[in-house]
């Protein structure tokens, strides 16, 4: 009862606030009644007062692990004016969407779309759809996104068994053999770029062994894909997806997927409905002109303007090449560990070989807060890296320098703010 008055009274303020500023910003011709109107309507909620201001949105150095800075091609691709999805050039955009995702996977699959939706829509399309309550799956968890996935799978009712390690190691292909001889899951999850250790998984050889085990093989590749080597065809992997505001450099909402053969077998033969309508691949398949209709069905609304943010980030990577993509990251890497250890600083991932070209982690070093060190440059530099995340929370910090963002001068910015951070936030005596 008191809540609703004090509610109420605190509505009738800014109602009062917001009556006024419009009253303020109307023409003085404006006719009365329309003013009176608002003060007559039926309403109880208000305009909220923050929504009569401007957007703001500050301009900063995005040098975590994503999302990373877009570039105005991109973003102005992004602000096109609105098309249908279901219109024409809409499928054309999508099409060449397909073309752009089969090049940068490096794949001939068919079955190749974009979700309308982050990294996790990937993820949970991947194992919603190739996998059935009571199934078994294995999963390489040496990081966050194996815990992820494993989540994901036991939401669903799959049997799930996880390889555990702590972040940053490695899976060697005897150990994934083992374990698959003794779960026979129905589909094995490991992460090329494990962005919360900044570990690049070597995948060399594993497609095989899922192969020889009748077991599908899924990898992430949200964190690595256009800044390190990956061949989904020739290194065997049947389901691949990735998010597009990481090296891709475009917003953050739209999720690259492609599944091969085996992939398709396994799901468009199913017992069960996928549990998740949106994400259920035979209609998605359609809505991407990839299984063989004539004509695409209404599904969902997909993201229109994220999809021609996409499309244009892909055509950047087109036109730069893979390859060379590939190298920029790996150079500028190199770079940037040299930079780090004249700092004193000490590299996460110690086998340089091993380490993620896009997400470069650092042990947090002696004495320091790594939460002050983050916000001193926030503040002081109006740049973003970030803490770890998930089991390598406290462990690491992590600075992401990719895609647009893979440059010299922004290696520089990053050592610099890092040294001031260093030279002025308290260290503590342990
Ligand atoms: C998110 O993708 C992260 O690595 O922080």
């Amino acid at each position: 009862m008191m809540q609703r008055a004090v509610f109420s009274r605190g509505a009738l303020l800014a109602q009062n606030t917001a009556a006024a500023l419009e009253s303020s910003l109307a023409p003085r011709s404006a006719p009365l009644l329309m003013r009176l109107d608002r003060s007559m309507s039926s309403l109880t909620i208000p305009p909220p007062a923050a929504l009569l201001r401007p957007l703001e949105v500050p301009n900063r150095y995005l040098f975590g692990p994503g999302p990373s800075n877009v570039p105005p091609r991109v973003l102005a691709a992004g602000g096109r004016p609105i098309i249908g999805h279901l219109h024409p050039e809409m499928y054309e955009i999508m099409n060449d969407i397909k073309k752009g995702i089969q090049y940068i996977f490096q794949t001939e699959n068919n079955m190749t779309i974009s979700m309308s939706g982050s990294g996790h829509a990937a993820m949970e399309c991947a194992v919603f759809n190739t996998v059935e309550p009571g199934e078994s799956v294995l999963v390489a968890v040496n990081g966050i996104w194996g815990e992820r996935v494993a989540e994901i799978a036991e939401r669903m009712g799959a049997n799930v068994h996880r390889m555990v390690k702590t972040p940053g190691q490695l899976f060697s292909n005897t150990e994934i053999e083992q374990a698959m001889a003794k779960h026979k899951p129905v589909l094995f999850f490991l992460t090329h770029g494990e962005s919360s250790a900044g570990l690049c998984h070597p995948m060399d050889g594993i497609g095989d062994i899922c192969q020889k085990h009748n077991c599908l093989f899924l990898v992430d590749t949200v964190a690595s894909m256009g800044a390190a080597p990956i061949f989904m065809d020739s290194q065997k992997i049947d389901i691949l997806y990735t998010g597009s505001q990481k090296a891709l450099n475009s917003p953050p909402g739209t999720a690259p997927i492609s599944f091969n053969e085996r992939a398709c077998d396994k799901m468009f033969n199913r017992k069960t409905k996928p549990v998740s309508y949106l994400l259920d691949m035979t209609h998605l398949s359609n809505y991407w002109g990839c299984d063989g209709q004539t004509v695409r069905a209404y599904h969902h609304t997909g993201p229109v303007s994220g999809f021609f943010s996409l499309r244009e980030s892909l055509a950047i990577l087109a036109e730069k090449g893979l390859e060379e993509s590939w190298r920029q990251h790996k150079e500028l890497a190199a770079y940037l560990y040299k930079g780090l250890e004249d700092l004193g600083l000490t590299l996460f991932i110690r086998d340089k070989d091993l380490r993620l070209p896009s997400v470069t982690t650092i042990a947090i070093p002696k004495g320091y807060n790594w939460r002050e060190l983050l916000v001193y440059m926030m503040k002081n530099h109006n740049m973003e890296m970030t803490g770890g995340l998930g089991p390598s929370i406290g462990m690491v910090m992590r600075i992401g320098l990719m895609g647009y963002n893979c440059k010299k001068s922004n290696a520089d910015m990053a050592l610099h703010a890092l040294a001031d951070a260093l030279k002025n936030c308290k260290k503590s005596k342990v």
